[in-house]
């Protein structure tokens, strides 16, 4: 392979892909791969979804940035519709999740300097991921991502995940507490939903409004449809402060998004915080023409059906070695026996079945497909993934 002048920020696997339609990626050479990752869980309508295409394409012949010193038509509806999609009171438009969350954390901040405190802490969970600036990484837990980085470990209190007695705990502690940040199921840190379900987010808001601490939620990766309603918490009857999110947001267009509501409305003021790209007219048009799909159509429901179909399968199929699979809807997480060595899984899932999938936490394949997946796309992503590890556990008998 030639030099290349890029940082090695990332393991490349040896494939390059040069064109993508729906659930499908297309290599020069023209093969066709079945895309159960969509981007890590951003292109949730599928490549180049034609409506997504065509607004990219309008709004980049009529006007691509002015900056945020100007109104901005689509920034208007995209963050009506978004807020309206959220039963949030206002938005601030980035570039990330990781700029969304970074956001969420100032705000908690504010929120407690506020209150007149002098040194508040974020409640964040054990094998969470939140992002790679300074703040968001010391929200993180994956060690890997914070080496060397002096991350600001004495602005977090972390909890086990799911864990609402730890919570407790630290709420009957003399720690000054801003806000508690999760996410609703964990994509990076093992697709680990909890164990109590959805419920989980009510007993937390609870606790958040006994101690008037912001309850913040990540749906960087969960939000959008991905686990078959908007947003992940909308599956119970909690309601946030904040809210988060990124990826399918764009459909693979750069942007994300920081939502507040009630006690978290109106702490920024001009100057306070901003971004120069974020909310452009072409990146919120784009907001505005995902919004649009998801609102209009049954992809959140074909979301659902699907994912149980897939989770369904997959455990059916492996039932002999004691695989079990959990998520919702597209956040699917296939969990192989934890003494299993995976680490070739990926490979042979592409190169033998021409199949896009991940590995998170050693032995849980991550599925991410396009939440408009078809069911015979379902059927063969089933029986690849289900060929790729009998190819496993054959070459490591
Ligand atoms: C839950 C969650 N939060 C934040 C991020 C960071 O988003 P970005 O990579 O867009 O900065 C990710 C990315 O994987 C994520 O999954």
């Amino acid at each position: 392979m030639t030099h290349s002048y890029l940082m090695p920020t990332y393991n490349r696997q040896p494939i390059t892909f040069v064109r993508g339609e729906g659930s499908w990626l297309y290599t020069q050479d023209n093969t066709a791969y079945l895309d159960a990752l969509t981007g890590i869980a951003v292109c949730g309508l599928g490549h180049c979804h034609p409506k997504i295409t065509q607004a990219i394409t309008e709004q980049a012949a009529a006007l691509v940035h002015t900056s945020n010193l100007y109104g901005i038509q689509w920034q208007e509806r995209a963050g009506t519709a978004l807020c309206q999609a959220a039963g949030m009171d206002s938005v601030f438009f980035a570039n990330s999740g990781a700029e969304a969350n970074e956001a969420a954390l100032k705000l908690a901040r504010l929120y407690a300097h506020n209150k007149g405190y002098s040194r508040p802490k974020v409640i964040v969970m054990q094998h969470s991921f939140h992002g790679r600036t300074l703040l968001t990484v010391s929200a993180t837990a994956n060690a890997k991502a914070r080496e060397g980085f002096f991350t600001l470990d004495d602005d977090f209190i972390r909890v086990p995940f799911g864990d609402i007695d730890a919570i407790k705990q630290v709420a009957n502690s003399d720690t000054q507490i801003a806000a508690i940040l999760l996410e609703p199921i964990q994509g990076e840190g093992g697709l680990n939903a909890p164990t109590q379900g959805f419920a989980y987010l009510e007993q937390i808001q609870q606790l958040c409004d006994e101690n008037d601490w912001l309850f913040m939620l990540d749906e960087v990766q969960t939000g959008n449809g991905r686990t078959g309603k908007y947003f992940a918490f909308q599956h119970s009857n909690a309601k946030p402060d904040v809210v988060t999110t990124a990826k399918g947001l764009g459909n693979g267009f750069p942007v994300g998004a920081c939502m507040v509501r009630g006690r978290a409305n109106g702490l920024f003021g001009a100057g306070s915080h901003g971004s120069t790209y974020g909310g452009t007219p072409l990146a919120s048009r784009v907001v505005y023409s995902v919004y649009e799909v998801l609102a209009n159509s049954d992809v959140m429901e074909n979301a659902t059906t699907e994912g149980e179909f897939i989770r369904q399968a997959m455990a059916d199929n492996l039932a002999q070695y004691g695989v079990s699979s959990r998520g919702h809807g597209m956040m699917i997480g296939i969990v192989l026996p934890s003494d299993w060595d995976c680490s070739s899984l990926v490979d042979i899932a592409r190169d033998e079945q021409k199949l896009i999938i991940n590995v998170v936490g050693g032995h849980v394949v991550r599925l991410l497909p396009a939440l408009n997946i078809t069911r015979a796309e379902s059927e063969q992503l089933v029986a690849r993934l289900t060929a790729a590890i009998h190819g496993l556990k054959s070459q490591t008998n």
